[in-house]
């Protein structure tokens, strides 16, 4: 048996076209372009792909991008007084704060900083606690990227056992709370957790998010499993791979994910709809 592919890419290219006309039609109504601004702090190279395809996928759909970029040798002071200019600056509807930041900085801190009402990424604890507690709030770009990719496969949740492998701010414990909010039965692993396999061979849906290459095996898969995997790592052979066994899986699983082509267009995606949103919300209270 061989799984059926959740084309990302396919899914993200819908959620861009459909922000971008309602840019449009929001830039004609108001005559406000939204604007998102990136900030990149040091050169991790990873960070800068990450930074750059942000910047272009938001000028493709009619945003007003900006990026900045700081030296890695920055120090929290200057990055916390940007943050105010930013909260302050009206052209500004979404800021974000790529992570992780270098180690001299206090990357809760920074969160923190950004006006709730801007924090496009929903890592301020504002956002995270509206998540928590079922109120509308901007939800983590992956955790939302990988919701929509469910729906749009018309996966069932209710009653399932979802098994989410991870447990970071960013994706693990968000996209837990959104699994949860649809009904699922979630359980919550990470690689300290006693008999993985065991644990994931009981769920329908897998999502793995631990930042381990090829971790989740074959043979830990039910058969006929939804897998989401978020991982982008390169294994020994420096190929570009996610935290499961691909090759494995898909032989097991009933839809499951490619990396790349998978979750990582959706986050982008999810960017952009989530600017979209804070742009739309700011002009309605005005
Ligand atoms: N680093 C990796 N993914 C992300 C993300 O979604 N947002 C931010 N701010 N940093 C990241």
């Amino acid at each position: 048996m061989s799984a059926k592919l959740i084309d990302g890419k396919a899914i993200a290219a819908a959620v861009r076209a459909r922000v971008k006309e309602n840019i449009a039609e929001f830039t004609g109504r108001t005559g406000v372009r939204p604007g998102l601004t990136v900030v990149l702090v040091g050169e991790d190279p990873a960070s800068q792909v990450y930074v750059r395809n942000k910047g272009k996928a938001a000028d493709e759909a009619g945003f007003l991008s900006r990026q900045i970029d700081l030296p890695a040798e920055t120090n929290e002071r200057v990055l916390l007084d940007l943050v105010a200019r930013l909260n302050a600056d009206d052209t500004v509807h979404g800021i974000l704060v790529q992570l992780p930041l270098p180690g001299q900085i206090d990357e809760a801190k920074v969160i923190e900083a950004i006006d709730p009402r801007k924090d496009v990424d929903g890592l301020h604890p504002m956002n995270a606690g509206c998540l928590f507690t079922g109120r509308t709030a901007f939800i983590p770009c992956t955790p939302y990227g990988i919701l929509r990719m469910l729906d749009h496969e018309k996966v069932e949740l209710k009653g399932k056992h979802a098994v989410m492998v991870g447990r970071s701010n960013l994706v693990g414990k968000p996209a837990a709370m959104l699994l949860l909010s649809r009904h699922a039965t979630v359980t919550i692993c990470h690689s300290r957790t006693v008999d993985l396999p065991y644990v994931v061979r009981s769920g329908d849906v897998v999502v793995a998010a631990v930042g381990r290459a090829e971790m989740i095996r074959g043979s830990w898969i039910k058969p006929g499993a939804v897998v989401i995997d978020v991982g982008m790592n390169r294994n020994a052979e420096g190929k570009l791979c996610g935290d499961v066994a691909f090759d494995e899986a898909k032989e097991v699983a009933g839809l499951i994910t490619p990396v790349p082509g998978g979750v990582g267009p959706m986050t982008i995606a999810m960017l952009l709809q989530n600017t979209y949103e804070a742009a739309s919300r700011r002009a309605a209270v005005r």
